[in-house]
């Protein structure tokens, strides 16, 4: 998603942002005044619209602006755009939860759908989310800038030597495509944690920072869909890597992950499981059970290419939660580990978390309480 391009770019500059440059950078933004006769309004799409109160959407281009016509560097500009960009949310009427965006009680969306319940002789919704004052464009960039700007120059006193000269090398890109371009036997360790399989959407989480930075409707569905499949709207992506393996010259790797898939049999099991709670009637979005297949067969596309790419003893870190869905508890960990070590890494250690995650209560109420581990599982090559 590009909030990681703007976040990279922030961080790879660490060792040459210039301290007392971005403090002048700060007192620019505390002067900072829009004029009365600005009238540019923050872009949005339909699930950000009147996302923030008046002042604040004129605000958030004005800023804008200023920040990339000021005399200042790239590194102090690319990190005012990331401050801006962590701001939004609190700037806005939303707050990110689970699956998606949570409107205050204040925002025109909530009292327009209220209006209309109420016209229809319905009961408004019942909105708890009421966030306070919310803080200007100003006020909150001005103390992000300031917390970055400790941070930063703690890190500078602090750098190990050898991180001096560590090159980032950043893709915007999907992994699942990007992996298989990269050299077998030249990555010396991977930590990562994927999506988990937990129905979250993060182009819906993250609508308000895709829009700021130029998304629009069709542009976040589409990303929605190239996303690792971890919601009930992604479609499967096996054909689309079946054709992309072909024409990358490497169709029999393809045909290999498959066939692991498709031989795995706990997961086979845990499918099965969920097709006959589905047929019981006991799964309330048909879209799981294409989900939690395609959550797997694409992690098995990330596991494969990591096995290829890493050298011999590199180590790789997941970070994931096991999901439970009408009551069939998916242990990802131990299935993600299995296909791990098929395709040829010595499984080292699942670490759990002590505090196990719950379940929704609607599942508890019907089928009890199983808590899920949290857990890294690490492997070896
Ligand atoms: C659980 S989050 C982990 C975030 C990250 N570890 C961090 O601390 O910022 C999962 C991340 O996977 C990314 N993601 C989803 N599908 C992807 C894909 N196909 N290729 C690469 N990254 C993907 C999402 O954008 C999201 O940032």
């Amino acid at each position: 998603m590009p909030i990681s391009s703007i976040a990279m770019y922030a961080k790879s500059n660490i060792t040459r942002y210039n301290i007392n440059e971005l403090k002048t950078f700060v007192q620019f933004i505390s002067k900072l005044e829009r004029p009365a006769a600005y009238n540019k309004k923050t872009a949005s799409i339909t699930i950000t619209e009147s996302a923030y109160p008046e002042n604040t959407a004129h605000d958030i281009p004005y800023f804008t602006e200023q920040i990339k016509t000021s005399p200042f560097s790239d590194e102090a500009k690319g990190l005012g755009i990331l401050c801006l960009v962590n701001s939004l949310e609190p700037l806005s009427y939303t707050a990110k939860d689970g699956q998606y965006l949570r409107w205050d009680i204040r925002s025109q969306k909530i009292i327009e759908a209220n209006a209309a319940r109420i016209a229809s002789g319905r009961e408004p919704l019942k909105v708890k989310l009421d966030k306070g004052n919310l803080p200007t464009v100003k006020t909150i960039l001005v103390e992000e800038l300031t917390k970055a700007i400790d941070d930063i120059s703690y890190l500078q006193r602090n750098m190990p030597p050898f991180s001096q000269n560590v090159k980032i090398t950043f893709k915007q890109a999907s992994a699942l495509f990007e992996l298989p371009l990269l050299k077998e036997n030249t990555i010396d360790g991977v930590i990562t944690s994927p999506p988990y399989c937990n129905r979250y959407d993060y182009t819906r989480i993250y609508a308000l920072e895709l829009v700021y930075l130029g998304m629009d409707e069709a542009a976040i569905r589409k990303t929605r869909q190239a996303l690792l499949s971890c919601t009930v709207e992604s479609k499967s992506k096996i054909d689309s890597l079946r054709d992309y393996y072909a024409s990358i010259g490497k169709i029999t790797d393809c045909k290999k992950i498959i066939e692991a898939i498709t031989n795995n049999k706990a997961l086979t099991e845990v499918l099965v499981a969920l097709k006959t709670r589905n047929d019981n009637g006991d799964i309330n979005n048909k879209g799981v059970l294409k989900m939690v297949k395609g959550y797997f067969e694409e992690l098995a596309f990330v596991y494969y290419e990591l096995y290829r790419i890493c050298k011999k003893g590199a180590c790789v870190a997941f970070v994931n939660d096991n999901v439970r869905y009408a009551g069939e508890v998916i242990p990802v960990d131990f299935i993600s580990t299995e296909l791990a070590r098929h395709f040829g890494f010595t499984p080292l250690k699942i670490y759990t978390l002590r505090q196990q995650k719950g379940n929704s209560s609607q599942q508890m109420a019907k089928f009890g309480r199983v808590p899920l581990r949290k857990s890294i599982t690490l492997w070896q090559k």
